[in-house]
Protein backbone atom coordinates (compact mmCIF):
# COMPACT_ATOMS: atom_id res chain seq x y z
CA UNK A 1 0.00 0.00 0.00
CA UNK A 2 1.00 3.65 -0.58
CA UNK A 3 1.67 5.36 2.38
CA UNK A 4 -0.73 8.61 2.56
CA UNK A 5 -2.18 10.79 5.64
CA UNK A 6 -5.48 11.01 4.77
CA UNK A 7 -7.75 8.34 5.97
CA UNK A 8 -10.12 9.07 2.95
CA UNK A 9 -7.10 7.93 0.52
CA UNK A 10 -6.36 5.27 2.63
CA UNK A 11 -9.65 3.70 2.91
CA UNK A 12 -9.10 3.60 -1.56
CA UNK A 13 -5.78 2.35 -1.33
CA UNK A 14 -7.23 -0.65 1.26
CA UNK A 15 -9.74 -1.05 -1.36
CA UNK A 16 -7.59 -1.58 -4.34
CA UNK A 17 -4.97 -3.40 -2.04
CA UNK A 18 -7.62 -5.68 -1.18
CA UNK A 19 -8.49 -6.74 -4.65
CA UNK A 20 -8.31 -10.03 -5.80
CA UNK A 21 -6.51 -10.52 -9.27
CA UNK A 22 -5.69 -13.35 -11.83
CA UNK A 23 -2.28 -13.41 -11.07
CA UNK A 24 -2.51 -12.72 -7.02
CA UNK A 25 -5.26 -12.99 -4.92
CA UNK A 26 -5.40 -10.06 -1.92
CA UNK A 27 -2.87 -11.38 0.67
CA UNK A 28 -3.79 -13.92 2.90
CA UNK A 29 -2.42 -16.62 5.38
CA UNK A 30 -2.12 -18.73 2.39
CA UNK A 31 -2.53 -21.84 4.19
CA UNK A 32 -5.39 -22.73 7.10
CA UNK A 33 -3.85 -23.46 10.69
CA UNK A 34 -6.59 -25.77 11.14
CA UNK A 35 -5.35 -26.34 15.12
CA UNK A 36 -6.16 -22.57 15.49
CA UNK A 37 -9.21 -21.60 13.90
CA UNK A 38 -11.38 -19.01 15.74
CA UNK A 39 -14.08 -20.51 18.16
CA UNK A 40 -17.86 -19.41 16.66
CA UNK A 41 -19.13 -18.82 19.41
CA UNK A 42 -18.07 -15.63 21.78
CA UNK A 43 -19.16 -15.80 25.46
CA UNK A 44 -18.51 -14.64 28.63
CA UNK A 45 -17.10 -16.64 31.39
CA UNK A 46 -18.13 -16.19 34.31
CA UNK A 47 -21.68 -13.74 33.52
CA UNK A 48 -25.27 -14.27 34.64
CA UNK A 49 -27.09 -16.03 31.88
CA UNK A 50 -30.21 -15.56 30.84
CA UNK A 51 -32.21 -18.41 28.36
CA UNK A 52 -34.30 -17.17 26.09
CA UNK A 53 -37.69 -19.05 24.89
CA UNK A 54 -37.55 -20.59 21.66
CA UNK A 55 -40.88 -19.49 20.30
CA UNK A 56 -40.21 -18.19 16.82
CA UNK A 57 -42.16 -21.27 15.62
CA UNK A 58 -45.40 -19.77 16.77
CA UNK A 59 -44.94 -16.57 15.09
CA UNK A 60 -48.35 -16.99 12.37
CA UNK A 61 -46.69 -14.18 10.12
CA UNK A 62 -46.39 -14.58 6.89
CA UNK A 63 -43.51 -13.70 4.87
CA UNK A 64 -44.98 -11.49 2.03
CA UNK A 65 -46.65 -9.42 4.90
CA UNK A 66 -43.00 -8.10 6.10
CA UNK A 67 -43.21 -6.02 3.20
CA UNK A 68 -46.69 -4.56 4.44
CA UNK A 69 -46.05 -0.86 5.83
CA UNK A 70 -45.48 -0.31 9.12
CA UNK A 71 -48.39 -0.58 11.27
CA UNK A 72 -50.08 -3.64 9.45
CA UNK A 73 -48.71 -6.65 12.14
CA UNK A 74 -49.88 -5.63 15.25
CA UNK A 75 -47.06 -4.36 17.21
CA UNK A 76 -45.61 -6.90 20.08
CA UNK A 77 -44.85 -6.13 23.92
CA UNK A 78 -41.03 -5.69 24.56
CA UNK A 79 -40.01 -8.28 26.64
CA UNK A 80 -38.18 -11.48 27.19
CA UNK A 81 -40.30 -13.74 24.08
CA UNK A 82 -40.42 -11.12 21.93
CA UNK A 83 -36.50 -10.22 22.82
CA UNK A 84 -36.36 -14.05 21.83
CA UNK A 85 -38.34 -14.06 18.69
CA UNK A 86 -36.08 -11.48 17.33
CA UNK A 87 -32.89 -12.92 17.73
CA UNK A 88 -33.87 -16.27 17.10
CA UNK A 89 -35.07 -15.57 13.38
CA UNK A 90 -32.35 -12.98 13.17
CA UNK A 91 -29.14 -14.04 14.19
CA UNK A 92 -30.09 -17.32 15.54
CA UNK A 93 -29.73 -20.49 14.79
CA UNK A 94 -31.03 -22.55 11.32
CA UNK A 95 -29.47 -25.73 11.62
CA UNK A 96 -26.74 -27.65 12.48
CA UNK A 97 -24.91 -29.84 9.66
CA UNK A 98 -23.20 -33.28 10.18
CA UNK A 99 -20.73 -34.46 7.52
CA UNK A 100 -19.25 -37.60 9.28
CA UNK A 101 -17.11 -36.60 12.37
CA UNK A 102 -17.50 -32.94 11.44
CA UNK A 103 -21.16 -30.68 13.35
CA UNK A 104 -20.96 -26.84 12.57
CA UNK A 105 -24.08 -24.73 12.82
CA UNK A 106 -25.62 -22.41 10.59
CA UNK A 107 -27.38 -19.06 11.15
CA UNK A 108 -30.15 -17.16 9.98
CA UNK A 109 -27.82 -15.02 8.79
CA UNK A 110 -25.23 -16.02 6.37
CA UNK A 111 -21.81 -15.24 6.72
CA UNK A 112 -18.58 -15.63 4.94
CA UNK A 113 -16.97 -19.21 5.28
CA UNK A 114 -19.34 -19.36 7.72
CA UNK A 115 -16.62 -17.66 10.58
CA UNK A 116 -19.83 -15.73 11.75
CA UNK A 117 -17.75 -12.41 12.93
CA UNK A 118 -20.80 -10.66 13.73
CA UNK A 119 -21.66 -10.23 17.72
CA UNK A 120 -24.93 -9.30 18.51
CA UNK A 121 -25.74 -6.69 21.84
CA UNK A 122 -29.14 -5.83 23.08
CA UNK A 123 -29.45 -2.26 25.49
CA UNK A 124 -32.45 -2.73 27.05
CA UNK A 125 -34.73 -0.73 29.87
CA UNK A 126 -36.16 -2.63 32.69
CA UNK A 127 -38.61 -4.96 30.38
CA UNK A 128 -41.56 -6.37 32.65
CA UNK A 129 -42.44 -10.15 33.20
CA UNK A 130 -44.95 -11.35 31.20
CA UNK A 131 -46.71 -15.09 31.40
CA UNK A 132 -44.40 -17.56 32.41
CA UNK A 133 -41.23 -15.64 31.47
CA UNK A 134 -39.46 -13.28 33.98
CA UNK A 135 -38.81 -9.51 33.86
CA UNK A 136 -35.23 -8.22 32.33
CA UNK A 137 -33.42 -5.65 34.23
CA UNK A 138 -32.28 -2.72 32.78
CA UNK A 139 -28.68 -3.18 31.02
CA UNK A 140 -26.61 -4.48 27.97
CA UNK A 141 -26.39 -8.17 27.50
CA UNK A 142 -24.53 -10.06 24.96
CA UNK A 143 -26.54 -12.88 22.87
CA UNK A 144 -25.11 -16.10 22.47
CA UNK A 145 -26.43 -18.10 19.30
CA UNK A 146 -25.58 -21.51 20.03
CA UNK A 147 -27.61 -21.52 23.51
CA UNK A 148 -30.23 -18.95 22.67
CA UNK A 149 -29.10 -16.94 25.83
CA UNK A 150 -28.17 -13.54 26.63
CA UNK A 151 -25.31 -13.09 28.55
CA UNK A 152 -25.49 -9.94 31.34
CA UNK A 153 -22.61 -7.99 30.54
CA UNK A 154 -23.86 -4.97 32.59
CA UNK A 155 -26.96 -4.36 35.05
CA UNK A 156 -28.33 -1.52 36.04
CA UNK A 157 -28.35 -1.28 39.70
CA UNK A 158 -31.46 -0.15 41.52
CA UNK A 159 -31.04 3.93 42.04
CA UNK A 160 -29.44 3.78 38.26
CA UNK A 161 -32.15 1.50 36.53
CA UNK A 162 -34.55 4.53 36.75
CA UNK A 163 -32.61 7.03 34.85
CA UNK A 164 -31.29 4.73 32.47
CA UNK A 165 -34.96 3.62 31.52
CA UNK A 166 -35.82 7.22 31.17
CA UNK A 167 -33.61 7.54 28.41
CA UNK A 168 -35.87 4.68 26.31
CA UNK A 169 -38.62 5.88 24.50
CA UNK A 170 -41.64 3.67 25.24
CA UNK A 171 -41.31 -0.13 23.65
CA UNK A 172 -37.98 0.91 22.30
CA UNK A 173 -34.53 -0.41 22.90
CA UNK A 174 -30.93 -0.24 21.59
CA UNK A 175 -29.93 -3.37 19.01
CA UNK A 176 -25.71 -2.78 18.82
CA UNK A 177 -23.83 -5.06 16.38
CA UNK A 178 -19.96 -5.70 16.44
CA UNK A 179 -17.42 -7.88 14.36
CA UNK A 180 -14.35 -9.75 15.33
CA UNK A 181 -12.34 -9.77 12.22
CA UNK A 182 -9.74 -11.92 13.81
CA UNK A 183 -12.48 -14.67 13.19
CA UNK A 184 -12.46 -13.40 9.37
CA UNK A 185 -8.88 -12.64 8.80
CA UNK A 186 -7.43 -15.92 9.91
CA UNK A 187 -8.95 -17.22 6.57
CA UNK A 188 -8.74 -14.17 4.41
CA UNK A 189 -6.70 -12.22 5.39
CA UNK A 190 -6.51 -8.48 4.48
CA UNK A 191 -9.30 -9.00 2.79
CA UNK A 192 -11.65 -9.98 5.70
CA UNK A 193 -12.48 -6.03 6.74
CA UNK A 194 -14.66 -6.42 3.44
CA UNK A 195 -15.69 -9.45 4.63
CA UNK A 196 -17.00 -8.30 8.36
CA UNK A 197 -18.75 -5.38 6.90
CA UNK A 198 -20.72 -7.56 4.54
CA UNK A 199 -21.65 -9.96 7.15
CA UNK A 200 -23.04 -6.66 9.29
CA UNK A 201 -24.88 -5.81 5.76
CA UNK A 202 -26.62 -8.94 5.83
CA UNK A 203 -27.52 -9.19 10.11
CA UNK A 204 -28.90 -5.61 9.52
CA UNK A 205 -31.32 -7.43 6.86
CA UNK A 206 -32.01 -10.35 9.11
CA UNK A 207 -32.83 -8.60 11.81
CA UNK A 208 -34.86 -5.91 10.13
CA UNK A 209 -36.95 -8.81 8.42
CA UNK A 210 -37.43 -10.22 11.65
CA UNK A 211 -38.20 -7.08 13.66
CA UNK A 212 -41.18 -6.79 10.99
CA UNK A 213 -42.28 -9.93 11.67
CA UNK A 214 -43.40 -8.59 15.39
CA UNK A 215 -44.82 -5.10 13.63
CA UNK A 216 -41.65 -3.55 14.92
CA UNK A 217 -39.55 -0.47 13.57
CA UNK A 218 -36.21 -0.57 13.21
CA UNK A 219 -33.81 2.52 11.98
CA UNK A 220 -30.05 3.09 11.84
CA UNK A 221 -28.95 5.36 13.64
CA UNK A 222 -26.50 7.38 11.93
CA UNK A 223 -25.25 10.06 14.45
CA UNK A 224 -23.66 8.17 17.28
CA UNK A 225 -19.58 8.39 17.39
CA UNK A 226 -18.12 4.61 17.08
CA UNK A 227 -16.50 5.31 20.51
CA UNK A 228 -19.79 5.34 22.22
CA UNK A 229 -20.85 2.77 20.53
CA UNK A 230 -17.76 0.88 21.87
CA UNK A 231 -18.34 2.04 25.39
CA UNK A 232 -22.11 1.48 25.32
CA UNK A 233 -21.21 -2.45 24.37
CA UNK A 234 -18.48 -2.49 27.14
CA UNK A 235 -15.87 -3.71 24.57
CA UNK A 236 -13.21 -1.75 26.11
CA UNK A 237 -12.78 -0.49 29.76
CA UNK A 238 -10.23 2.59 30.22
CA UNK A 239 -7.31 0.36 28.85
CA UNK A 240 -8.08 -3.20 30.76
CA UNK A 241 -7.44 -5.87 27.78
CA UNK A 242 -10.85 -6.37 26.56
CA UNK A 243 -13.48 -7.77 28.86
CA UNK A 244 -10.77 -7.97 31.69
CA UNK A 245 -9.69 -11.09 29.66
CA UNK A 246 -7.30 -12.62 27.29
CA UNK A 247 -10.38 -12.59 24.07
CA UNK A 248 -9.45 -11.05 20.64
CA UNK A 249 -10.95 -7.56 20.47
CA UNK A 250 -14.28 -6.70 19.38
CA UNK A 251 -14.78 -3.88 17.22
CA UNK A 252 -18.27 -1.50 17.33
CA UNK A 253 -20.19 -1.00 14.47
CA UNK A 254 -23.32 0.14 14.91
CA UNK A 255 -26.72 0.99 17.35
CA UNK A 256 -30.08 0.03 16.07
CA UNK A 257 -33.04 1.36 17.54
CA UNK A 258 -35.63 -1.05 17.76
CA UNK A 259 -39.22 -2.00 18.73
CA UNK A 260 -42.98 -0.27 18.75
CA UNK A 261 -43.39 3.00 16.54
CA UNK A 262 -45.80 4.55 18.77
CA UNK A 263 -43.55 7.31 20.35
CA UNK A 264 -42.91 8.67 16.87
CA UNK A 265 -40.01 9.51 15.41
CA UNK A 266 -37.89 10.23 18.60
CA UNK A 267 -34.30 9.09 18.15
CA UNK A 268 -32.41 7.70 20.58
CA UNK A 269 -28.97 9.38 19.21
CA UNK A 270 -28.61 12.12 21.59
CA UNK A 271 -29.02 9.85 24.30
CA UNK A 272 -26.40 6.97 23.52
CA UNK A 273 -23.33 9.52 24.93
CA UNK A 274 -25.32 9.37 28.27
CA UNK A 275 -26.38 5.67 28.10
CA UNK A 276 -22.50 4.97 27.47
CA UNK A 277 -21.61 7.10 30.33
CA UNK A 278 -23.83 5.57 32.47
CA UNK A 279 -22.85 1.78 31.38
CA UNK A 280 -19.49 3.06 31.63
CA UNK A 281 -19.06 3.43 35.20
CA UNK A 282 -19.00 -0.56 34.88
CA UNK A 283 -18.99 -3.07 36.69
CA UNK A 284 -18.97 -5.25 33.35
CA UNK A 285 -19.64 -8.80 34.22
CA UNK A 286 -17.99 -11.89 32.53
CA UNK A 287 -14.44 -12.09 30.63
CA UNK A 288 -14.67 -12.84 26.62
CA UNK A 289 -13.44 -15.77 25.77
CA UNK A 290 -10.08 -16.62 23.51
CA UNK A 291 -11.19 -18.00 20.18
CA UNK A 292 -7.80 -18.99 19.20
CA UNK A 293 -5.01 -20.72 20.82
CA UNK A 294 -2.43 -19.06 19.17
CA UNK A 295 -2.08 -16.15 15.91
CA UNK A 296 0.16 -17.65 13.55
CA UNK A 297 -0.37 -14.11 11.73
CA UNK A 298 -1.52 -10.58 12.22
CA UNK A 299 -3.30 -8.40 9.81
CA UNK A 300 -2.66 -4.98 11.13
CA UNK A 301 -4.23 -3.53 8.11
CA UNK A 302 -7.64 -4.76 8.95
CA UNK A 303 -7.27 -2.96 12.25
CA UNK A 304 -6.05 0.44 10.51
CA UNK A 305 -8.98 0.15 8.54
CA UNK A 306 -11.11 -0.40 11.64
CA UNK A 307 -9.46 2.92 13.10
CA UNK A 308 -9.43 5.04 9.66
CA UNK A 309 -13.48 4.01 9.41
CA UNK A 310 -14.57 4.98 12.96
CA UNK A 311 -17.20 7.63 12.84
CA UNK A 312 -17.31 10.67 15.08
CA UNK A 313 -20.13 12.13 16.08
CA UNK A 314 -22.41 13.27 13.23
CA UNK A 315 -25.74 14.99 13.04
CA UNK A 316 -28.48 12.66 12.46
CA UNK A 317 -28.65 11.37 8.37
CA UNK A 318 -32.28 12.64 7.44
CA UNK A 319 -34.55 10.28 5.65
CA UNK A 320 -33.62 10.72 2.16
CA UNK A 321 -37.06 9.22 0.64
CA UNK A 322 -37.02 7.47 -2.92
CA UNK A 323 -39.59 8.34 -5.48
CA UNK A 324 -43.26 6.08 -4.72
CA UNK A 325 -43.43 3.19 -5.90
CA UNK A 326 -46.46 0.64 -6.70
CA UNK A 327 -47.55 -2.35 -3.93
CA UNK A 328 -44.92 -4.48 -4.22
CA UNK A 329 -45.01 -7.98 -6.53
CA UNK A 330 -46.55 -11.13 -5.09
CA UNK A 331 -44.86 -14.39 -5.42
CA UNK A 332 -46.63 -17.58 -6.65
CA UNK A 333 -45.20 -18.76 -2.66
CA UNK A 334 -47.31 -15.85 -1.31
CA UNK A 335 -48.79 -17.84 2.13
CA UNK A 336 -44.81 -19.30 2.98
CA UNK A 337 -44.87 -18.21 6.73
CA UNK A 338 -42.01 -15.91 7.84
CA UNK A 339 -40.20 -18.43 10.29
CA UNK A 340 -40.17 -21.19 8.23
CA UNK A 341 -38.80 -18.86 5.23
CA UNK A 342 -35.88 -17.14 7.48
CA UNK A 343 -34.84 -20.54 8.37
CA UNK A 344 -34.83 -22.25 5.14
CA UNK A 345 -32.31 -19.88 3.98
CA UNK A 346 -28.92 -21.64 2.86
CA UNK A 347 -26.18 -20.73 0.57
CA UNK A 348 -26.15 -23.12 -2.63
CA UNK A 349 -23.34 -25.02 -3.07
CA UNK A 350 -23.82 -26.41 -6.29
CA UNK A 351 -26.79 -25.62 -9.02
CA UNK A 352 -28.18 -27.43 -11.63
CA UNK A 353 -27.13 -25.88 -15.38
CA UNK A 354 -30.06 -26.78 -16.46
CA UNK A 355 -32.71 -25.35 -14.55
CA UNK A 356 -34.45 -21.90 -15.71
CA UNK A 357 -36.12 -19.04 -13.53
CA UNK A 358 -39.19 -17.58 -14.44
CA UNK A 359 -39.21 -14.25 -15.55
CA UNK A 360 -41.77 -13.09 -13.20
CA UNK A 361 -39.77 -14.67 -10.50
CA UNK A 362 -37.14 -12.63 -11.82
CA UNK A 363 -39.10 -9.43 -11.16
CA UNK A 364 -40.20 -10.02 -8.09
CA UNK A 365 -36.89 -10.58 -6.69
CA UNK A 366 -35.62 -7.46 -8.35
CA UNK A 367 -38.19 -5.54 -7.24
CA UNK A 368 -37.51 -6.74 -3.44
CA UNK A 369 -34.25 -4.65 -3.71
CA UNK A 370 -36.21 -1.56 -3.94
CA UNK A 371 -37.21 0.71 -1.25
CA UNK A 372 -39.94 1.39 -0.53
CA UNK A 373 -41.29 4.54 1.89
CA UNK A 374 -42.39 2.75 5.75
CA UNK A 375 -41.40 -0.67 4.08
CA UNK A 376 -38.96 -3.11 5.80
CA UNK A 377 -36.00 -3.85 4.85
CA UNK A 378 -34.93 -0.85 2.76
CA UNK A 379 -36.65 1.95 5.81
CA UNK A 380 -34.09 1.12 8.07
CA UNK A 381 -31.42 2.73 5.97
CA UNK A 382 -31.77 6.69 5.74
CA UNK A 383 -30.18 7.05 2.61
CA UNK A 384 -31.42 6.56 -1.03
CA UNK A 385 -29.62 3.28 -2.23
CA UNK A 386 -26.36 3.82 -3.30
CA UNK A 387 -26.27 0.06 -4.60
CA UNK A 388 -26.79 -0.83 -8.34
CA UNK A 389 -27.11 -4.89 -9.42
CA UNK A 390 -25.52 -5.37 -12.58
CA UNK A 391 -26.97 -8.69 -13.55
CA UNK A 392 -25.80 -11.60 -15.52
CA UNK A 393 -28.87 -13.24 -16.88
CA UNK A 394 -28.44 -17.18 -17.90
CA UNK A 395 -31.56 -18.72 -17.93
CA UNK A 396 -34.82 -16.66 -17.10
CA UNK A 397 -37.52 -18.21 -19.73
CA UNK A 398 -38.48 -15.06 -21.81
CA UNK A 399 -35.43 -12.69 -20.81
CA UNK A 400 -32.54 -12.64 -23.08
CA UNK A 401 -29.48 -13.66 -22.07
CA UNK A 402 -27.14 -10.82 -20.84
CA UNK A 403 -26.06 -7.97 -19.11
CA UNK A 404 -28.39 -5.91 -17.28
CA UNK A 405 -28.64 -3.22 -14.81
CA UNK A 406 -30.93 -2.50 -11.80
CA UNK A 407 -31.28 1.05 -10.95
CA UNK A 408 -32.22 1.11 -7.38
CA UNK A 409 -32.09 5.02 -7.50
CA UNK A 410 -33.38 6.66 -11.36
CA UNK A 411 -31.13 9.59 -9.86
CA UNK A 412 -27.74 7.71 -10.81
CA UNK A 413 -28.88 6.84 -14.10
CA UNK A 414 -26.17 9.81 -15.74
CA UNK A 415 -23.49 9.03 -14.05
CA UNK A 416 -23.54 5.35 -14.39
CA UNK A 417 -24.84 5.95 -17.95
CA UNK A 418 -20.96 8.83 -18.37
CA UNK A 419 -18.69 5.77 -16.09
CA UNK A 420 -19.83 2.32 -18.23
CA UNK A 421 -18.84 0.91 -21.73
CA UNK A 422 -20.15 3.68 -24.32
CA UNK A 423 -21.69 1.14 -26.22
CA UNK A 424 -24.10 -0.34 -24.16
CA UNK A 425 -27.97 -0.15 -25.18
CA UNK A 426 -29.51 1.12 -22.02
CA UNK A 427 -32.70 -0.13 -23.56
CA UNK A 428 -35.28 -0.31 -20.58
CA UNK A 429 -36.72 -4.47 -20.91
CA UNK A 430 -39.78 -3.99 -22.23
CA UNK A 431 -41.71 -6.94 -20.86
CA UNK A 432 -41.16 -6.34 -17.05
CA UNK A 433 -43.33 -4.44 -14.75
CA UNK A 434 -43.25 -0.64 -15.70
CA UNK A 435 -41.99 0.37 -12.44
CA UNK A 436 -38.70 -2.14 -12.51
CA UNK A 437 -35.49 0.52 -14.32
CA UNK A 438 -33.90 -2.96 -15.57
CA UNK A 439 -31.60 -2.11 -18.53
CA UNK A 440 -30.49 -4.16 -20.92
CA UNK A 441 -27.47 -3.03 -21.56
CA UNK A 442 -25.58 -6.04 -23.77
CA UNK A 443 -27.11 -9.30 -24.94
CA UNK A 444 -24.98 -12.49 -25.30
CA UNK A 445 -23.95 -15.40 -22.67
CA UNK A 446 -22.11 -13.87 -19.87
CA UNK A 447 -21.44 -17.75 -18.43
CA UNK A 448 -17.69 -17.82 -18.78
CA UNK A 449 -17.42 -14.06 -17.49
CA UNK A 450 -19.41 -15.01 -14.52
CA UNK A 451 -17.02 -18.10 -13.66
CA UNK A 452 -14.19 -16.50 -14.17
CA UNK A 453 -15.17 -13.02 -12.48
CA UNK A 454 -16.12 -15.55 -9.18
CA UNK A 455 -12.94 -16.92 -8.88
CA UNK A 456 -13.64 -19.51 -10.92
CA UNK A 457 -16.20 -20.80 -9.06
CA UNK A 458 -19.25 -22.82 -10.80
CA UNK A 459 -21.89 -21.45 -8.93
CA UNK A 460 -21.70 -18.28 -10.55
CA UNK A 461 -21.83 -19.72 -14.20
CA UNK A 462 -24.50 -22.79 -13.58
CA UNK A 463 -26.61 -20.88 -11.50
CA UNK A 464 -29.77 -19.16 -13.78
CA UNK A 465 -28.24 -15.65 -13.18
CA UNK A 466 -24.92 -14.23 -11.73
CA UNK A 467 -24.79 -10.37 -10.29
CA UNK A 468 -22.19 -7.71 -8.89
CA UNK A 469 -22.77 -4.88 -6.96
CA UNK A 470 -21.75 -1.53 -8.43
CA UNK A 471 -21.62 1.65 -5.99
CA UNK A 472 -20.04 5.00 -6.44
CA UNK A 473 -17.91 6.66 -3.75
CA UNK A 474 -20.42 9.53 -2.91
CA UNK A 475 -18.63 13.12 -2.98
CA UNK A 476 -17.98 12.84 0.73
CA UNK A 477 -16.40 9.95 1.09
CA UNK A 478 -12.80 11.50 1.29
CA UNK A 479 -13.78 13.22 4.28
CA UNK A 480 -15.85 10.59 5.65
CA UNK A 481 -14.11 7.72 5.34
CA UNK A 482 -16.85 5.51 7.62
CA UNK A 483 -19.34 5.93 4.54
CA UNK A 484 -16.76 2.58 3.47
CA UNK A 485 -18.72 0.43 5.95
CA UNK A 486 -22.05 1.97 5.04
CA UNK A 487 -21.83 1.19 1.48
CA UNK A 488 -20.89 -2.77 2.66
CA UNK A 489 -23.82 -2.65 4.84
CA UNK A 490 -25.88 -1.50 2.05
CA UNK A 491 -24.74 -4.48 -0.08
CA UNK A 492 -24.51 -6.80 2.34
CA UNK A 493 -28.35 -5.47 2.58
CA UNK A 494 -29.89 -6.33 -0.94
CA UNK A 495 -27.74 -9.42 -0.91
CA UNK A 496 -29.76 -11.37 1.99
CA UNK A 497 -32.75 -10.25 0.72
CA UNK A 498 -31.93 -11.62 -2.55
CA UNK A 499 -30.77 -14.95 -0.18
CA UNK A 500 -34.69 -14.89 1.24
CA UNK A 501 -36.54 -13.69 -2.12
CA UNK A 502 -34.45 -16.94 -4.14
CA UNK A 503 -35.55 -19.22 -1.78
CA UNK A 504 -39.19 -17.86 -2.27
CA UNK A 505 -39.11 -18.63 -5.66
CA UNK A 506 -38.38 -22.21 -5.02
CA UNK A 507 -34.33 -21.15 -5.57
CA UNK A 508 -31.48 -21.01 -3.49
CA UNK A 509 -28.66 -17.64 -3.57
CA UNK A 510 -25.27 -17.83 -2.71
CA UNK A 511 -23.10 -14.62 -1.86
CA UNK A 512 -20.17 -14.29 -3.65
CA UNK A 513 -17.37 -12.33 -1.72
CA UNK A 514 -14.39 -14.04 -3.79
CA UNK A 515 -14.37 -11.88 -7.08
CA UNK A 516 -11.91 -10.19 -9.15
CA UNK A 517 -12.94 -6.74 -9.28
CA UNK A 518 -11.08 -5.47 -11.95
CA UNK A 519 -12.23 -8.54 -14.28
CA UNK A 520 -15.43 -7.30 -13.07
CA UNK A 521 -14.69 -3.82 -14.54
CA UNK A 522 -13.42 -4.95 -17.49
CA UNK A 523 -16.50 -6.35 -18.34
CA UNK A 524 -18.24 -2.91 -17.64
CA UNK A 525 -15.64 -0.92 -19.63
CA UNK A 526 -15.62 1.34 -16.41
CA UNK A 527 -13.90 4.16 -16.85
CA UNK A 528 -14.14 5.94 -13.49
CA UNK A 529 -12.37 4.54 -10.40
CA UNK A 530 -15.34 6.51 -8.40
CA UNK A 531 -17.51 2.80 -9.26
CA UNK A 532 -16.15 -0.24 -7.13
CA UNK A 533 -18.03 -3.32 -7.02
CA UNK A 534 -18.57 -4.09 -3.69
CA UNK A 535 -20.05 -7.54 -3.24
CA UNK A 536 -21.16 -10.43 -6.04
CA UNK A 537 -24.35 -12.99 -6.01
CA UNK A 538 -25.54 -16.17 -7.67
CA UNK A 539 -28.73 -17.59 -7.81
CA UNK A 540 -30.09 -21.01 -8.99
CA UNK A 541 -31.49 -24.49 -8.65
CA UNK A 542 -30.05 -26.39 -5.84
CA UNK A 543 -28.26 -29.66 -5.99
CA UNK A 544 -28.47 -31.45 -2.53
CA UNK A 545 -25.07 -32.40 -1.51
CA UNK A 546 -26.58 -35.94 0.23
CA UNK A 547 -23.82 -36.39 2.01
CA UNK A 548 -24.90 -34.13 5.28
CA UNK A 549 -27.25 -34.51 7.24
CA UNK A 550 -29.24 -32.31 9.48
CA UNK A 551 -29.98 -31.71 13.07
CA UNK A 552 -32.17 -29.25 14.58
CA UNK A 553 -30.84 -25.43 15.46
CA UNK A 554 -31.68 -25.98 19.14
CA UNK A 555 -32.60 -29.77 20.93
CA UNK A 556 -36.29 -28.88 21.50
CA UNK A 557 -37.06 -27.68 18.02
CA UNK A 558 -37.50 -29.75 14.73
CA UNK A 559 -35.15 -29.52 11.96
CA UNK A 560 -36.41 -26.78 9.54
C1 LIG B 1 -20.13 -11.95 2.47
C2 LIG B 1 -20.24 -13.39 2.03
C3 LIG B 1 -19.39 -13.89 1.07
C4 LIG B 1 -19.52 -15.22 0.65
N1 LIG B 1 -18.71 -15.68 -0.36
C5 LIG B 1 -18.87 -16.94 -0.83
C6 LIG B 1 -18.12 -17.40 -1.96
O1 LIG B 1 -17.33 -16.66 -2.54
N2 LIG B 1 -18.36 -18.67 -2.38
C7 LIG B 1 -19.26 -19.51 -1.76
O2 LIG B 1 -19.42 -20.65 -2.19
N3 LIG B 1 -19.98 -19.08 -0.69
C8 LIG B 1 -19.82 -17.83 -0.23
N4 LIG B 1 -20.59 -17.38 0.81
C9 LIG B 1 -21.56 -18.27 1.47
C10 LIG B 1 -21.04 -18.74 2.84
O3 LIG B 1 -20.05 -19.69 2.65
C11 LIG B 1 -22.22 -19.27 3.66
O4 LIG B 1 -23.05 -18.17 3.99
C12 LIG B 1 -21.76 -19.94 4.94
O5 LIG B 1 -21.05 -21.11 4.67
C13 LIG B 1 -22.94 -20.28 5.83
O6 LIG B 1 -23.86 -21.10 5.15
P1 LIG B 1 -25.38 -20.68 4.96
O7 LIG B 1 -25.40 -19.44 4.12
O8 LIG B 1 -26.01 -21.87 4.27
O9 LIG B 1 -25.96 -20.41 6.31
C14 LIG B 1 -20.49 -16.07 1.23
C15 LIG B 1 -21.36 -15.54 2.21
C16 LIG B 1 -21.24 -14.22 2.59
C17 LIG B 1 -22.20 -13.68 3.62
Amino acid sequence: MNVTDDPGQRVLAYHEHSKHRPDRYAPGPGHLDWANQPEPFRTYVGAKCLSLPLQAERLEVLFAELYRPLGTIPAAEVNLASLGVLLELSLGLSAWKVYGESRWALRCNPSSGNLHPTEGYVVVPTLPASGRDGGVEAGVYHYVSRDHRLEQRRVMPGGEAEAWDRLFPPGQFLFGLTSIHWRESWKYGDRAFRYCQLDVGHALSAIRHAAAGLGWQVRLLTAPATRDVVRLLGLATGGVRFGGGDGEPEHGELLLQVGRAESGGVSMSPRVAGLAEMAGQGPWMGQANRLSRRHGMEWPLVEEMAELTRQPWQAEMAVSASPPLPPMLVGESGDVRAATLIRQRRSGQAFDARAWLESRELWRILDATLPRSGCAPWDLLPWRPRVMPVVMIHRVRGVESGLYLLLRDPERLEGLWGALDGNFLWSRVSDCPEHLPFYLLRPGNCQESAYWISCQQEIASDGVLSLGMLTAFPAEFPAWPWIYRQLYWEAGMVGHTLYLEAERAGMRGTGIGCFLDDMFYHLLGLRSERFQTLYHFTLGSPLADTRLTTEPPYSSSAAP
